[in-house]
């Protein structure tokens, strides 16, 4: 059996749908810190005005021909050359090893093609599995923001984290990878 394919692709209108699911899943939601509400046509709506936003870069983790996960550079920063990082893989594509492939795709793409200098992200701090993937390819702790968001009932403590250019640059030479497409 040959091993599964894997790339990092533009989010497509067409993958609404798998994102929708995504976004009305109250446990992913949790952990992204927003509301698990949100009507197809509104993410249509949203898709369609941000089609030509410079600030931001979506991908779907695509596996096989098939959409496995949502990874997505937004707020870009012209100025300081920043973004935040995003990240969900679908339940059923989860423990596979997919966020950590996913992530170092995108800070591939952030740094050696876009010419960022920092990627930062904000992570609950119970939420050990994204902190482990984070920490394994290259992300250092830079802070606790205490109850930064409110989701489940309570308010969470968060964890900054963030990735600078030469560091990524420097582990993707130690480990003879080669800038390109996602
Ligand atoms: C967090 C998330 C992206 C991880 O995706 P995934 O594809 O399952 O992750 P991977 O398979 O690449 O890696 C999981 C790693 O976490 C480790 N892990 C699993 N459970 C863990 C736990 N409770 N504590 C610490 N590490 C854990 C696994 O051993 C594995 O590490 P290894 O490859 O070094 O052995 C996914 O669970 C998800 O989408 N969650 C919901 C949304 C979310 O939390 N997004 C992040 C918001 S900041």
């Amino acid at each position: 059996m040959s091993a599964p394919s894997f790339r990092l692709r533009a989010l497509e209108r067409d993958d609404l749908p798998f994102v929708h699911q995504l976004f009305n899943d109250d446990q992913i939601m949790s952990y992204w810190f927003d509301e698990p509400f949100e009507a197809l046509v509104e993410l249509r709506d949203i898709y369609d005005r941000h089609i030509h936003d410079e600030r931001e870069r979506r991908f779907i983790v695509d596996v096989d021909g098939e959409p496995a996960g949502l990874v997505e550079l937004v707020g870009i920063v012209d100025v300081h050359r920043t973004a935040e990082f995003q990240i969900i893989i679908a339940p059923r594509h989860q423990g596979r090893g997919l966020a950590a492939t996913a992530t170092r795709k995108a800070l591939d793409y952030a740094f050696a093609v876009l010419n960022l200098h920092k990627i930062y992200l904000i992570v609950d701090v119970a939420n050990e599995k994204a902190i482990h993937v984070y920490r394994k390819v290259g992300f250092q702790d830079e802070g606790i923001l205490r109850e930064e968001f409110f989701a489940a009932g309570r308010y969470r403590n968060a964890l900054r984290m963030g990735v600078l250019q030469h560091e990524h640059l420097e582990r993707m030479e130690r480990e003879k990878r080669i800038p390109g497409s996602p």
